[in-house]
Order: C-alpha cells, then sequence, then structure tokens
C-alpha cells in the first residue's frame, strides 16, 4: 500500500469537522436516539408550588393508564443514596437531594413522582393523572437581592470560597480620596440554558452493571456520581454521550432527571428513557444566577485608576451551593492599587443555579466593563484609551507574571478593524441611511489551564489511527481537534484517524467545561503518540527483512505516515501500516497523560484569554427599533488549532451575548414561583434575524505555558464583555444608560 499523504501540518489551519458529514446525513446518534429492546419512557411529575411540602399523592387514575408499568414515589423507587465532592475534580454534582428524599418543595418543578410506560404517550397521560396535595407557602422569588446571612468562608460546589475574595491596598479611603469617582450597581438576570438538544437519559442494568446514556458534558465525572448514588464500584457503571447538541454549562454535571431513570430502570429490570421537557429545562436542569453587582471606581482626573471596589450578590437555591464567580476577572484585569471584591449569596425558591457559557466572568465583566465605559466617559477619556492606560505589568492580585498577555494588542487591533477613531463621541451625534449609530466596545478575559485527562493511540496495519479519550464533543469541534492532533504526530490525514469520545469506558478524559477540553488533551494525545510511535520504530527495526534493521528506534522518524531514517530524509520512507503488515502486527498502541494545571493552588503563572469586542448598534427612534448592526472581536486565545471550529466559537458566543444584552431573562411569577416564560415562545433568544455580521480575529500568539502547542481555550471568552459594548453603544446612539439586563425597547422610551 501506498497513498500519498500530507505531510503539512493541519494545526492551525482551517479544518471542516470531521463528524459534519454525521450530522447533516442523520447518522450521528444523540441520547434520544438511542433504542433498545423493551425500552419504557418515563415522565416526571413536578410540583406545581415553589415553597411547601408534599402532603399525599394519589396515583389511582395514572396506575389505570393503558400501557403504565408503575408509577414511583420515595414510597417505591428504592434507595438511591446521596452523592459527596470528591477532592480534586470529580464528583461535581449541582443538585445533591437526591430525587423525593424528601417531602419539602423547595423549587416549581422539583419532581415529586415518575411515570413509567410503554409508550412516551402513556408515561406522559399517567404523570399527569397524578394528583398531589400540598401544604403550600409562599415562594421567595424577590428579585432585588440582598446578601443572606453567610460566614466569611462558605462551601461551595467547587470548595470553599472567602466572601472577601480578594484585596489589596485600602480601597476604602482611596476611592474617598479619588478625585473622579463612579458608584453603580449592575443587574443581570436568571438566564436560562437553551441548547436544541434536551436533556436525556437512558439506564439499562444487567445485573449489577449499569449503562447510562447521557447528553452529558462529562462522562467521566457522570460515572463517579452515579456509583456513589447507586452504591457501586465505578468499574460497575459506564456512560455513553457520542454527540451532544450542546449544553453551555447545563449538561456539565447531572441532574435529578440522571439518577430517576436509573432508579426506575433498576427497579423494573428494563431499559428506561427520560427525555426532559423544553418546560422543565427551565426548571431542575440549572441556570445562570441572577447577579446584582455594586462597582466603585476611582481614579485621577488623568485617567488612571486609583480604587476598584466590585461587591456582589447573585441568587442561589434553598440547598445547593453553586458559586456565581463574578469576581473572577476582576482583580488582575487592570492594574489598580487598591481593590476588594466581596460577594454575597441570596435564597430563593428557585431550582439551583449552574454554571453558563462563561460562569461568574461574563456576568462579572458585564459590571466592571460597564463601570470602565462609564468612567472613561466621565473623564472625557476615549474608552480604549482609558483601558491602556491602566493596563497592568503583572497579575496584580497574585503579584505573579501572566503567561501570555496582549490584551494592548486586541484593544488596538480591534479599533483598527473596526474604524474606531472615526468615532464622535458626542451621543446621538453619528448618523447612517437615516439612521443613529452607536459605537460602544469592552474588553473581555477567561481562565485558562488544564484539566487532567488520559488518551491511547492505536497506528494499524491498514494505515489509520485511532486516538480515544474519554471526553466528548458538544458541537464544539472536539473530534476534529484530536484527529488534528493525531495528524500532527503521524502525519496521517485527518479522515484516516478514528476519533472515539464520549465513553467511560475510554481513558479517562476531562469534561467539555471552562474552555479546557483542548488544552488538556494536547499533552495526553502528543505522549500517546510517542509512545505509539516508539512500539511502532521498535517493529521496525526487529521485523525480518525490514530494511531498518540495524538502526536503533531512535535513529527512525514518522512524517507523512512514512517510517524513515533520520538521516536519509523522508522519502526512502516506508509507509507504517505497510510495515506492520510486514510484522504480522494488526496495531501498536500508546497511551499519555496531562496532569491538572487550572484551580490548583500556588500557580507559577497567572494564565488567562484576553480579547474584546467593539459594537455597533443602530436606533430608529421613530419607532423604537435597536438592532446590532456589527460586531469587531478580537481574541488572544493563545495558539488556534482550528481557526474555522475557533471563529465559529467566538461567532456563536457574540449571538449569544446579543441575546445576553437584549433578549433573554428568566422571569419568576411572583406568586406561584414558576418560570413563566418556560418555553422558545416566551424565551426570546437571539435568531439569525437579529445576528450582524460578525468579524473575529485571533491573534495566534503560542501560550507555552499550557501545553505543547500553546493552545489555550475559546469557547467561552466570545461571551464575556460584550453586553457591555452593546449597552454602551446603546447609550452612545440614546444617550440611555441602562444597567439591568435585558436592555427592554420601554428602557429607551423616556
Ligand atoms: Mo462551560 S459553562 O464550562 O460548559
Amino acid at each position: 500500500m501506498s497513498t500519498t499523504q500530507q505531510s503539512s501540518s493541519p494545526i492551525g489551519r482551517d479544518t471542516q469537522r470531521i463528524d459534519g458529514p454525521r450530522k447533516v446525513t442523520g447518522l450521528a446518534q444523540y441520547t434520544s436516539d438511542f433504542n433498545f429492546p423493551g425500552m419504557l419512557y418515563a415522565v416526571p411529575v413536578e410540583a406545581t408550588i415553589a415553597n411547601g411540602k408534599l402532603l399525599s399523592l394519589d396515583t389511582s387514575a395514572a396506575d389505570k393508564v393503558p400501557g403504565v408499568r408503575a408509577v414511583f414515589h420515595r414510597g417505591n423507587i428504592g434507595k438511591i443514596f446521596r452523592s459527596t465532592p470528591a477532592p480534586g475534580f470529580d464528583r461535581v454534582c449541582l443538585e445533591r437531594r437526591p430525587p423525593f428524599e424528601d417531602d419539602v418543595i423547595r423549587y416549581y418543578g422539583q419532581y415529586i413522582a415518575l411515570a413509567v410506560a410503554d409508550t412516551f404517550e402513556a408515561a406522559k397521560a399517567a404523570a399527569d393523572a397524578v394528583r398531589a396535595t400540598y401544604s403550600k407557602e409562599k415562594p421567595n422569588v424577590e428579585s432585588r437581592l440582598e446578601a443572606g446571612n453567610d460566614p466569611e468562608v462558605v462551601f461551595t460546589a467547587y470548595g470553599p470560597q472567602a466572601r472577601l475574595q480578594s484585596h489589596r491596598g485600602d480601597a476604602e479611603a482611596a476611592f474617598a480620596n479619588a478625585p473622579v469617582k463612579l458608584d453603580e450597581t449592575y443587574v443581570t438576570p436568571a438566564e436560562t440554558h437553551n441548547p436544541l438538544e434536551l436533556h436525556a437519559s437512558t439506564a439499562i442494568w444487567e445485573g449489577q452493571m449499569l449503562t447510562l446514556y447521557d447528553s452529558t458534558q462529562g462522562v467521566v465525572n457522570l460515572r463517579s456520581v452515579l456509583a456513589q448514588m447507586f452504591g457501586l464500584p465505578k468499574e460497575n457503571v459506564r456512560v455513553i454521550a457520542k454527540f451532544l447538541g450542546s449544553g453551555f454549562g447545563g449538561k456539565l454535571y447531572p441532574w435529578t432527571h440522571v439518577s430517576l431513570a436509573a432508579a426506575a430502570a433498576r427497579q423494573l429490570g428494563k431499559p428506561v428513557k427520560l427525555v426532559v421537557s423544553r418546560k422543565m429545562m427551565f426548571q431542575t436542569v440549572g441556570h445562570r444566577a441572577r447577579t446584582q453587582q455594586r462597582i466603585r471606581l476611582g481614579a485621577t482626573s488623568e485617567g488612571k485608576l486609583l480604587s476598584l471596589h466590585h461587591d456582589y450578590i447573585y441568587h442561589m437555591s434553598m440547598i445547593d451551593n453553586y458559586h456565581e464567580d463574578c469576581g473572577e476577572a476582576t482583580p488582575f484585569h487592570y492594574s489598580v492599587p487598591n481593590l476588594r471584591v466581596t460577594f454575597g449569596r441570596a435564597r430563593r425558591n428557585i431550582g439551583a443555579t449552574a454554571d453558563m457559557r462563561g460562569p461568574g466572568a461574563v456576568p462579572g465583566l458585564y459590571a466592571t466593563e460597564s463601570a470602565m465605559n462609564e468612567m472613561a466617559d466621565r473623564l472625557n477619556i476615549d474608552p480604549v484609551r482609558f483601558r491602556l492606560l491602566n493596563e497592568p505589568k503583572i497579575d496584580e492580585s497574585l503579584n505573579l507574571p501572566f503567561s501570555s498577555r496582549h490584551y494592548v494588542e486586541c484593544l488596538n487591533l480591534g479599533a483598527e478593524k473596526f474604524g474606531w477613531s472615526k468615532r464622535n463621541p458626542v451621543v446621538g451625534s453619528m448618523k447612517r441611511d437615516g439612521l443613529t449609530l452607536g459605537w460602544g466596545m469592552a474588553g473581555a478575559a477567561w481562565v485558562a489551564g488544564r484539566f487532567a485527562a488520559e488518551a491511547n493511540m492505536q497506528l494499524r496495519d491498514d494505515g489509520t489511527v485511532r486516538i480515544a479519550c474519554a471526553t466528548q464533543d458538544i458541537g464544539t469541534g472536539t473530534y476534529t481537534i484530536l484527529a488534528q492532533l493525531a495528524s500532527e504526530k503521524t502525519g496521517v490525514p485527518v479522515n484516516k484517524i478514528e476519533v472515539d469520545l464520549g465513553d467511560s469506558a475510554l481513558p479517562d478524559g476531562p469534561i467539555s467545561g471552562g474552555s479546557l477540553a483542548t488544552s488538556s488533551v494536547i499533552p495526553a494525545v502528543f505522549k500517546a503518540a510517542d509512545q505509539a510511535i516508539t512500539s511502532l520504530m521498535i517493529v521496525a527495526v526487529t521485523t525480518p527483512g525490514s530494511p531498518f534493521v540495524g538502526h536503533k528506534p531512535e535513529d527512525l522518524a514518522l512524517e507523512g505516515g512514512r517510517i524513515f531514517v533520520k538521516a536519509e530524509g523522508v522519502a526512502k520512507g516506508v509507509a507504517f501500516g505497510d510495515m506492520l503488515r510486514k510484522g504480522n502486527v494488526r496495531l501498536v498502541t500508546g497511551s499519555g497523560s496531562s496532569e491538572q494545571t487550572a484551580f490548583v493552588p500556588n500557580p507559577k503563572v497567572s494564565m488567562h484569554s484576553f480579547g474584546c469586542h467593539f459594537a455597533e448598534v443602530t436606533w430608529q427612534p421613530e419607532i423604537a427599533r435597536l438592532r446590532v448592526s456589527r460586531v469587531v472581536s478580537v481574541m488572544d486565545a493563545g495558539r488556534i488549532l482550528n481557526p474555522l471550529t475557533g471563529r465559529n466559537q467566538i461567532q456563536g458566543a457574540v449571538v449569544m451575548g446579543i441575546g445576553m444584552a437584549l433578549f433573554e431573562h428568566t422571569t419568576y411569577h411572583p406568586q406561584s414561583g414558576a418560570p413563566i416564560n418556560s418555553n422558545l415562545a416566551d424565551y426570546i433568544m437571539t435568531v439569525n434575524a437579529d445576528a450582524p455580521p460578525i468579524d473575529v480575529h485571533f491573534l495566534d500568539y503560542p501560550d507555552k505555558e499550557i501545553n505543547e502547542l500553546g493552545a489555550r481555550g475559546i469557547g467561552e471568552i466570545g461571551l464575556a464583555g460584550i453586553a457591555a459594548a452593546i449597552t454602551a453603544a446603546v447609550h452612545h446612539a440614546t444617550g440611555i444608560r441602562v444597567r439591568e439586563l435585558p436592555i427592554k425597547i420601554e428602557n429607551l422610551l423616556v
């Protein structure tokens, strides 16, 4: 066999998704596409109060629905144990209370029973026929937030957090004495994850072995949680997620429907499928917390920051401990000698809060970047220049150098590409085609680092390569990235590389979260490849009749899929598949791993991605029509492995950011506590008609501290700062400052 193989590197090149054809032809199987003989359907019964107690359940009508197999509740579901946090980044679960554990109703939609039947329709009819009685109290869904009575250090889903999050100098005194001051409060609403694909779980028991098909952003974490909830060794649980219709953070960790599906399947001895409804998506599977953030800035009249206070409060559910870390980027983003970042929490009768794309930093940067824009206006300094004046030399909160920070270049390039120098700062002064233009900008930052990861590589006698890792592709392009990495090491083109993801039986991989999956897998894949190639070279020098007999393995190299003697060059090489067949070897393998570097104590450098957005809005006061008409985004996210999918990520995030600025908010009914806009007609999101041209630029500086390729991550940073850029543009067009998202038309009709 001899095929022509490309030797040029696929890294940094636009590469179409290798799973694209499977998706567009319908071959890709999402969780709810898997069906099994004898499979039953489960539909949960939702509480219709948000605060109180379940007094009784009457299932007599439900039990009589034809095709019903069981109606489960606390009395007959069997044991579901509580999962507990593990050290490191494992066994994360945001709603720890197992379903049905007690009779207390803490939020609207909490599951109180589960109907299981031969068909989905029968299960739904049975669920609807269950009658519940409650003792009911008025729910607390108050939108105005006041910090509860929390200790100085709170225990959160990710470990202990001091409520005095960061401080240096004397922020109070410096603020009091500052020549120019700003003191404003910014509010972001509860937002609900609405990936196209609903959450879904199908559970199958074979004896003491549990297999779960689940729409999860973390098969390995889910395996750990389930093992504990069902009292099983980890080896007895297998979680599979081959394709996801995205998740946006809502699918990082398991919700209560997952253990319900598994418990029902156990009780009935049949596979059970449970697909969460769109309405339930607003109730039981997490949302981004509402936040209320007071920012105080003090500056010299020349525009040097003297003091920065960031005091934020977020809402949370009654018994969970998710931390919405709005202060994540505040301590290092700008140079300021006096700083204080604190948080408080307000408990509400709502479902658990959760990570949502750019958790913490996205609402946080909306507040801090809005304050920076307002301060620049007070100082009569251009907002880009104001940021340049406060560029830090190091991370002033950790007293550490940045691994790679090119924020100044982001700002300058963004200004140039957008045409910022033509901006007339006078409100309402810029016009085009009879429309009033508004131009605004803001900065962005997001964490970088690695989670632990393992990978396994096979080189096979047909010249193909397989790479396997128990991470998953939520639609971002992870299959393609792993193929590119394997191709880089072997020279085999991406279409001859089989990538196996989304199965906890594979070597442990990271969650698809924190924008860390790509950076985490690189060292693991490269080490796996090096080990597999070493095995291959041993075959090459030991196989009788091989042209490489007499050489040492280290004399040889692999390029373009061909083994050759380094001193002689690749032209004299042998295709590795030919060599394996000559040796009667089907395949050689290699394994590699990478250690966690993100969220570890005592880092050596401060590692983040940076970026900025420039936004234009058009405003027609006559008919109150506001449009985002163009966006320029510049990202400093390390080396970009696949600019095509990379641009997709930033564009998608900007589209979501337009929704954050103008549309998205979950509204709770003050009496019932129900999220009342719990459908895609009433929960407004950006659609194609709202999406403007989005011009994305990457700086592409490798960050050598993070991995061999210098690649950080790009899944989330595109959503940071965009809402602040849009609200600034709206102010520039209309003169109106909106400090509570989303901007509503009525805000602009004053
Ligand atoms: Mo992202 S919120 O870490 O899926």
